[in-house]
């Protein structure tokens, strides 16, 4: 099974595809969780991926097509993957579908968490991450047991630099303009669901799980 998500930053893309991944035995493959993996690491990509993370633009395409392929050679994805944060550009759909169709293989579904701009806002200032595993808070939504303390690995949680409000208010212009067209590109290929994010977590899962099967 090979699934996209689609949706303005802090949709919940990483919230619903960790449920997919883990009901669905499949990889869940965030490219914004390399990046910053790369970034914690001081790598030379994170060097070159943090000027842009920090002020909300996307990290230029040959960076983030070159990560993705290495990725796909991975054993793990050889039933498939859940794929958050990629593609975001017309050009990253593009290399997709090609790297596909040269092993004769296609996409199964878009999924497009749906929520409007106002509701993003308010998400993004209360969440927090799990630099370590990757597991994702909110203060109010889904509370760690403890606070600020990851309940999966006992790691000090952290507010991600680009959950600034100012950088996020750039990050969903950035996303109107270069990832929402994504929306029609997939509706064209007959692919596209669109699921309410603003429901809770569970009700959004249940919707997905409706289309996936
Ligand atoms: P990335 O990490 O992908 O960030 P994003 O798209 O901005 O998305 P987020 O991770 O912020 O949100 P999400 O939709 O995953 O929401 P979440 O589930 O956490 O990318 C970061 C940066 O990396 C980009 O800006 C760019 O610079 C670069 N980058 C990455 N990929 C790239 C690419 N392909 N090309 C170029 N550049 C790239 O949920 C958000 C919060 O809401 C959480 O606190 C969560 O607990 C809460 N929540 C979730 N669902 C619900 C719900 N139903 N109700 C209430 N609260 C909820
Ligand atoms: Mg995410
Ligand atoms: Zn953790």
């Amino acid at each position: 099974m090979k699934i996209v998500m689609l949706g303005a930053p802090g949709a919940g893309k990483g919230t619903q595809a960790k449920k997919i991944a883990e009901s669905f035995g499949v990889p869940h493959i965030s490219t914004g969780d390399i990046f910053r993996a790369n970034i914690k690491n001081n790598t030379e990509l994170g060097k070159k991926a943090k000027v842009y993370m920090d002020k909300g633009e996307l990290v230029p395409d040959e960076l983030v097509v070159d990560l993705i392929m290495d990725r796909f050679s991975e054993p793990d994805c050889s039933n498939g993957y859940v794929l958050d944060g990629y593609p975001r550009t017309i050009p990253q759909a593009e290399a997709l579908d090609s790297a596909l169709k040269a092993n004769n293989d296609s996409l199964d579904f878009a999924v497009n968490v749906d929520v409007p701009d106002e509701e993003i806002i308010s998400r993004m200032s209360g969440r927090r991450a799990c630099l370590k595993c990757g597991a994702t808070y909110h203060t109010s939504f889904n509370p760690p047991k403890e606070e600020g303390v990851c309940d999966k690995c006992g790691e000090a949680l952290v507010q991600r630099e680009d959950d600034k409000e100012e950088t996020v208010k750039n990050r969903l212009g950035v996303y109107h303009e270069q990832t929402e067209p994504l929306e029609k590109y997939y509706a064209e290929a007959g692919l596209l669901h669109n699921v309410d994010g603003t429901k809770n977590m569970d009700e959004v899962f249940d919707s997905i799980k409706i289309i996936i099967g």
